[in-house]
């Protein structure tokens, strides 16, 4: 597993704002579309694509298209939903499927309670959305998901992550025989007794949709 920490000073300002508890969830909203924007320009270093040659109007000229078949997005609901727009700006044509997942407050173990992907995912690239790290639990389940349908690839964006969850998910992957990279705007200092990443920006879910 590889973990990728943007390091770029429009990500560290909008995730400062981000942070802010005075920020509103309108402005909040805003700034997440926006800084999953310039993280997914990160994260789909790595997507797949076909060399094709196209005729200018001065000559042919050889470019590349988005591969088929086309990567799979899933949002991890629901505060996942708050980076779909901002990830489907860079790439409108892929597919989107989606993963509803919760985590218990007293025991912080994950659980599925929907799920909308395409049953068969061989040899496809996904790219997941939640927007925190903490403990691993949640995204470590969401990969085994989709690892279990056939993915070959996935790429995690995450706004903030915890060093406790990227330790996790090494573990919990480890003999996975797929690339599987974190990208991440962040990787803060630790979690607090309640499972909070620290600093953090408090509750992403609470934050976006009240
Ligand atoms: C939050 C967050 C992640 C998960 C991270 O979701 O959006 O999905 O917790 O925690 P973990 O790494 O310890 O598993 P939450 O369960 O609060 O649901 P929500 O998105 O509906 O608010």
């Amino acid at each position: 597993m590889r973990i990728h920490v943007a390091d770029h000073p429009l990500i560290a300002h909008k995730l400062t704002a981000l942070r802010d508890e005075t920020t509103d969830s309108p402005t909040f909203r805003r700034l997440a579309d926006e800084l999953v924007t310039l993280l997914a320009y990160e994260a789909t270093r790595d997507v797949r694509v076909d060399e094709v040659t196209v005729t200018t109007p001065v000559a042919e000229a050889k470019g590349t298209k988005l591969a088929s078949p086309k990567p799979l997005v899933v949002p991890i609901l629901r505060a996942g939903l708050g980076m779909l727009d901002g990830m489907m700006r860079l790439l409108p044509t892929a597919e989107v499927g989606f993963l509803g997942m919760v985590r218990n407050e007293d025991t912080l173990e994950a659980s599925t309670y929907a799920e909308r992907l395409p049953d068969d995912l061989s040899g496809r690239q996904c790219y997941v959305l939640d927007p925190m790290l903490a403990t691993g639990g949640t995204l470590a389940a969401a990969i085994r998901f989709l690892v279990d349908r056939g993915a070959d690839h996935i790429t995690a964006i995450c706004l903030l992550s915890a060093p406790e969850g990227c330790d996790r998910l090494e573990k919990e992957l480890d003999g996975l025989d797929i690339p599987v990279t974190v990208v991440t705007a962040a990787m803060d200092e630790k979690l607090n007794e309640k499972g909070y990443i620290v600093p953090g920006l408090g509750d992403a879910g609470d934050r976006l949709y009240g």
